[in-house]
């Protein structure tokens, strides 16, 4: 379970240039979960992300994962408990390795003992088999070098690799966007396979409306820096693309009637 309270960051504070990226997010995510995270650019969703797998540390607030209260730990700690996987799919990987190597790393993630990317014939085997999850034929190319993947064939490794070691949560920031309509469906559907098959708990910031409606059980909707709208349950489950496209609309409209009230009005569908 994910426990976020009163979290806080302003970039650039007192300046001309500053920034309320996350104002007061309260968020509890079940383990076990799957939570969408929409809302327009710079509403502050990959910041929220950020302050999950501790690229910097807050300017107030507490975030507690799996029991640990991890707001101050450094981001190379929390990374044995948390997967990512973002937008870029050259990110995450790297492009000379072979496939196989790559994993080896991957499954190597957090262990002390210096580093190395020899692929035992055990390795082998294991990496063999939850390649062929993928059902791209990857299993027969684990020696060619990564970089010569096509970028949807890149993503869907990172996201095997990402979870390889059953992360405390699954954090995906937009990470089928740069990639053609077809490899992002295929993606997506993978995403769902391997949450459900590992039982992960996942958030995955999308602009997809129609991913956020078929993969997660749950919506939350930022706008400035807040949650504005929470889809949960018989609520997700009923909610459509209509409903979410009024709700932002909704949003912006409170917005500009008076950003105290938007406050109050958060939207719940519990
Ligand atoms: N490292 C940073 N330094 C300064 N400002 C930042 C930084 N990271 C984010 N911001 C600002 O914080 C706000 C929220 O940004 P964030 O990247 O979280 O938005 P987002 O919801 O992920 O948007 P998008 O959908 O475009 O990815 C934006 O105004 C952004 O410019
Ligand atoms: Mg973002």
């Amino acid at each position: 379970m994910l426990e976020i309270k009163g979290l806080i960051k302003t970039f650039f504070p007192h300046t001309i240039n500053e920034v309320k990226a996350l104002r007061d997010i309260d968020l509890t995510i079940q383990e076990g979960s799957f939570t969408a995270i929409i809302g327009t650019n710079g509403s502050g969703k990959s910041t929220l992300l950020n302050a999950i797998a501790g690229t910097f540390i807050p300017d107030s607030g507490s975030i507690l994962l799996a029991g640990q209260p991890i707001t101050f730990w450094p981001e190379f700690q929390r990374a044995k408990l948390i997967g990512r996987v973002f937008q870029n799919p050259f990110a995450g990987t790297a492009a000379e390795m072979t496939i196989a190597e790559n994993i080896v790393m991957a499954m190597r993630r957090g262990l002390s003992h210096p580093l190395s990317k020899a692929v035992t014939s055990k390795a082998r085997a294991e990496i063999k088999e939850r390649v062929s999850v993928l059902k791209m034929g990857l299993e027969d190319r684990l020696d060619n070098p990564i970089g010569t993947l096509s970028g949807g064939q890149r993503q869907a490794l990172t996201l095997l690799m990402a979870t390889w070691l059953k992360p405390k949560i699954l954090l995906l920031d937009e990470h089928t966007a740069a990639l053609d309509p077809k490899s992002a469906a295929k993606v997506a559907e993978l995403t769902k396979y391997i949450v459900d098959k590992e039982k992960l708990t996942a958030m995955m910031v999308t602009h997809s409306m129609q991913q956020a409606v078929d993969l997660p059980d749950r919506i939350v909707m930022m706008h400035k820096g807040k949650i504005v709208a929470d889809y949960q349950k018989e609520h997700k489950q009923r909610v459509r693309i209509p409903d979410l496209l009024a709700t932002f609309d909704r949003v912006q409209k409170k917005e500009l009637f008076d950003e105290s009230v938007a406050t109050l009005l958060r939207e719940q569908y519990v």
